[in-house]
C-alpha cells in the first residue's frame, strides 16, 4: 500500500506494533517514533493486540486476528503482556504461545555496554576493547534455542505428586539450525566491526552426556563448517562465571534454552539494566522484536519509562527485514543518547520517557 506515492517509491516494509500491556503501549509508541523518524514512509504499521487487557476483554490472550495479522507482516514490535502469577482458567501467555506458532526459534540478545556500565568495570582487563570514553565496553550476543530444551513443556507428576518430573528435550535439528544462526550472525558483526569472530558453545556435556553431549556435537560439527570463526565451547556454570569477571572478551554466544535464558538476564546487568536491553525472537521469514523487560506494573502509566530497551529491539527488527543502514543509523543514535543523553529514573536521571524520546529525535 503505497498511498500515492511515486513510481520510484520502495513498497514499504509492513510492520505489526503490538503494544501490550502496562509500560507497553508507551515503549512501543515511543519506538515507533524513532523509527519513522529514520525510516520516513518505508515502514507500514499495522495495529494488534494481545495480552492480559485483551484477554479481559474478549477471553483470548492471543486473538486469532493476531496472529493473521502477523502472517501478513514481515515483522512486529512488540511490548510486554502482564500475566498473573497464579493459574487463570483460558489464559496462556501469548508470547510463549506465539513464539511456538510462527516457530520463531532463536532468540538474539544483543549485549552492548554504555558508558556508564563500562565505567564500572574500568581497568578489570588489560587490552580489552574501548568504547567512546575510552573505557572496557561489552559487545557480545547471547543467541538463545527458542523451541526446546527444558522449555519443551514436558512436565509431569509421579508417585501420586511426590515426585514431579520435567523431560529436557534436545533434537539434531533445532540445534543444527540454531548454530547455524549464530554462525552466520558471528560473521555478519564481524564483517560490521572489521575483526575475527569469535563463538563460545556453551553446554554442560559433562554431565548430560545425552543431551547436551547432542548439542555439543552438533554444534561443533556445524561450526565447523564456518572456518572464519574462532570457536571455543563452555561449560555453562563457569561461563556464567567469566562472563561476569570478563564479558568484553565474548562475541557470539550459542546456548541451549534455559542456559541462554540465564546467561542473556545475567549479562543485561553488565550493561545497564533491563531498561536497555532490546532482543528479537526470529524465525526462517519472520522477526518479533520485544524490549527483555516485562510490563512493569509499577512505573505504568507515569510517563517515565526508559524506551531505550523497545529501540533497541526496533533497530534488531529492522536489520532482520532488511533496512540494515536504517538499523545502523538507530545504532549510532541510541549511542549517543546513552552516553550524553537525558537519563530516566531506572538509569539514575530524572528525565521522563518524553524527554528521552525528544533527546533521540533530535539526533536523528
Ligand atoms: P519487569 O521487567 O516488568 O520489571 C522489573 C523492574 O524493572 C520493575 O521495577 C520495573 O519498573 C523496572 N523496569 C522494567 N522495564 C523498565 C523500563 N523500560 N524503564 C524503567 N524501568 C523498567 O518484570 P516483573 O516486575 O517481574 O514483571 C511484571 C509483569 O511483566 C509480569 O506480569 C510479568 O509476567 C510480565 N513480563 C512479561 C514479559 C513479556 O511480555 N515478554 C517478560 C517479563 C515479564
Ligand atoms: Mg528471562
Amino acid at each position: 500500500m503505497t498511498e500515492g506515492q511515486g513510481d520510484s517509491a520502495a513498497t514499504p516494509v509492513r510492520l505489526a506494533r503490538i503494544g501490550g500491556d502496562g509500560i507497553g503501549p508507551e515503549v512501543v509508541g515511543a519506538a515507533v517514533r524513532v523509527v519513522d523518524a529514520v525510516c520516513g514512509d518505508r515502514i507500514e504499521w499495522v495495529e494488534a493486540e494481545m495480552g492480559w487487557r485483551t484477554f479481559e476483554r474478549t477471553g483470548r490472550a492471543l486473538p486469532e486476528a493476531t496472529v493473521e495479522t502477523l502472517e501478513g507482516c514481515a515483522g512486529a514490535l512488540f511490548g510486554a503482556v502482564s500475566s498473573p502469577s497464579h493459574a487463570v482458567d483460558g489464559y496462556r501467555s501469548p508470547i510463549v504461545e506465539l513464539r511456538r506458532r510462527l516457530d520463531l526459534y532463536a532468540n538474539v540478545r544483543p549485549l552492548q555496554s554504555g558508558a556508564r556500565a563500562a565505567s564500572r568495570r574500568r581497568g578489570r582487563s588489560a587490552g580489552a576493547a574501548s568504547d567512546d570514553d575510552g573505557r572496557v565496553a561489552i559487545d557480545a550476543v547471547v543467541v538463545r534455542e527458542n523451541t526446546e530444551g527444558l522449555y519443551a513443556g514436558r512436565e509431569r507428576w509421579e508417585r501420586e505428586g511426590e515426585v514431579a518430573i520435567a523431560e529436557r528435550v534436545i533434537s539434531r535439528r533445532a540445534t543444527e539450525r540454531i548454530v547455524r544462526f549464530a554462525c552466520e550472525l558471528a560473521l555478519s558483526r564481524a564483517a560490521q566491526r572489521g575483526s575475527p569472530a569469535r563463538l563460545t558453545v556453551v553446554h554442560k556435556a559433562n554431565v548430560l552426556r545425552l543431551s547436551d553431549g547432542l548439542f555439543r556435537e552438533t554444534a561443533l560439527d556445524v561450526a565447523a563448517g564456518f572456518p572464519e570463526i574462532e570457536v571455543e565451547e563452555q561449560l555453562v556454570d563457569s561461563m556464567v562465571y567469566r562472563l561476569i569477571l570478563a564479558p568484553e572478551r565474548y562475541d557470539g554466544i550459542v546456548a541451549p534454552n534455559l542456559y541462554g535464558d540465564i546467561l542473556s538476564d545475567a549479562g543485561a546487568a553488565l550493561v545497564g539494566g533491563l531498561g536497555v536491553v532490546g532482543s528479537a525472537n526470529c524465525g526462517q521469514c519472520f522477526c518479533l522484536a520485544e524490549p527483555v523487560h516485562g510490563s512493569a506494573p509499577d512505573i505504568a502509566g507515569r510517563g517515565i519509562a526508559n524506551p531505550i530497551a523497545a529501540v533497541s529491539a526496533a533497530a534488531l527488527l529492522l536489520e532482520r527485514v532488511g533496512l540494515g543502514e536504517e538499523a545502523g543509523r538507530i545504532r549510532e543514535v541510541l549511542a549517543k543518547h546513552r552516553t550524553v543523553g537525558p537519563r530516566t529514573p531506572d538509569r539514575g536521571g530524572d528525565a521522563t520517557t518524553e524527554e528521552a524520546v525528544a533527546d533521540l529525535l533530535r539526533r536523528v
